[in-house]
């Protein structure tokens, strides 16, 4: 199969479809790759290593949108969707519950749109999204630590503490895969943790990890409370699948902790689920409010752009290998889980929960192969 892999255009993205690792393994499956030149130029992934990797570098992204699969990072921008063609395949994070304009040009272009964020394995979990979990929960840990820094608003607080000094109190609400890596990342630096969950078997999974050092809480509102007050550094990694995040740190709790405290609150990109979270970027990712630093940045991996570009590729260089070697319907039939990554198909929306949030018809997707 032809496969091409563009350069991400959406503003100060640095991530890329593909290592030239990932790159090579395609090419030595059989596939040819055609690679935009300076596609992965700025996380040190030049056009040389490409080269040596078995692609052909191209100039233009219209050149490389003449191939057959698409591998891509993020959803194609507005100067991309004319670049699409009947029947191609376009593998990558589309987020096309969010985004009708995109969902209409994908659907004229009759493309296969096969999207990271909707792709289930065996064990229910979305495997394309964990990788960028795990960068933002190690992540979460650093920027804390970072603004419990006196310069930048935080209280002047060393995580691990030193000899004869206690160690700060981390409090992570949920224990999932980013409350997990910020866990470790927390007792890692000898922070006192402590994680709220609502899954009971969750916690026992985490205490059977990492007890004594971690202490396990249901998380009620008692709870929170109790913990958030004592807490230096909060860190907000809540999520209910498909819902909006439920506020478990409400405005009034954030008001009492003491001067100084921080909050980082990476389920911020579904709504957040500290009250007084809002927005913020790479550029500008933190301010105070009521005395507690807040760091709210949306798309976190984004800052390690080539650990993610790592992460990605290991996690999606499989499926892009069914993709090509078998032809999409026969490794869409072989895999259930990537199967409800196939959002729109030749025209029409072949996920449910895309076409019920869209207001479009639902076609399940036998009915088109
Ligand atoms: N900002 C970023 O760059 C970034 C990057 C990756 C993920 N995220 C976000 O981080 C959040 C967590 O992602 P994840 O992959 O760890 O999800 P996950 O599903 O693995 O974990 C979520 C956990 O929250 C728990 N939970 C639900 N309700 C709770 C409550 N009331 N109190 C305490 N715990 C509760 C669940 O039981 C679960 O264990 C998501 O909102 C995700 O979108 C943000």
């Amino acid at each position: 199969m032809l496969i091409g892999i563009p350069k991400e255009i959406k503003d100060h993205e640095y991530r890329v479809g593909a290592t030239p690792a990932g790159v090579q393994a395609l090419v030595k499956a059989g596939n040819q790759v055609i690679v935009q030149s300076h596609a992965g130029a700025v996380i040190g992934f030049s056009d040389d290593m490409y080269r040596q990797a078995g692609a052909t570098i191209v100039a233009s992204a219209a050149e490389v949108y003449q191939a057959e699969m698409i591998i891509k990072v993020k959803e194609p921008q507005t100067s991309e969707f004319s670049l699409l063609k009947e029947g191609q395949i376009l593998f990558g994070y589309l987020h096309l519950a969010a985004d009708p304009e995109q969902a209409k040009h994908l659907l004229e272009r009759k493309v296969v749109g096969i999207s990271y964020d909707t792709v289930i394995d065996k064990m229910g979990r979305l495997p394309l999204l964990i990788p960028s979990s795990e960068i933002a929960g190690r992540m979460s840990i650093q920027a804390g630590a970072t603004a419990l820094q006196i310069a930048n608003g935080g209280k002047g607080i060393l995580l691990g503490g030193i000899p004869g000094v206690p160690p700060a109190e981390v409090v992570v609400l949920g224990g999932g895969i980013l409350g997990t890596e910020a866990l470790r990342m927390a007792l890692g630096l000898g922070a006192s943790v402590t994680v709220l969950d609502v899954n009971v078997n969750r916690l026992r999974q985490l205490e059977e990890l990492y007890a004594p050092g971690l202490k396990t809480l249901v998380s009620t509102a008692s709870a929170v409370e109790e913990s958030v007050l004592k807490a230096d550094l909060v860190i907000g990694a809540v999520l209910i699948p498909g819902k909006s995040t439920p506020k478990v740190v409400p405005a009034d709790l954030v008001r009492r902790m003491e001067p100084g405290s921080v909050i980082v609150d990476p389920a911020i990109d579904q709504g957040g689920c500290i009250e007084t979270s809002r927005p913020t970027t790479h550029s500008n990712p933190t301010y105070i409010h009521d005395g507690v630093v807040h760091y709210c940045v949306t798309n976190m991996p984004g800052a390690c752009a080539r650990t993610a570009t790592q992460g990605l590729t290991n996690a999606t260089l499989p499926y892009a290998l069914q993709i090509a070697n078998k032809s999409f319907k026969r490794a869409l039939q072989d895999d259930p889980g990537l199967m409800m990554g196939l959002n729109v198909c030749l025209g029409k929306i072949t996920n449910k929960f895309v076409a019920e949030d869209l207001g479009y018809e639902y076609c399940p997707p036998e009915r088109l192969f």
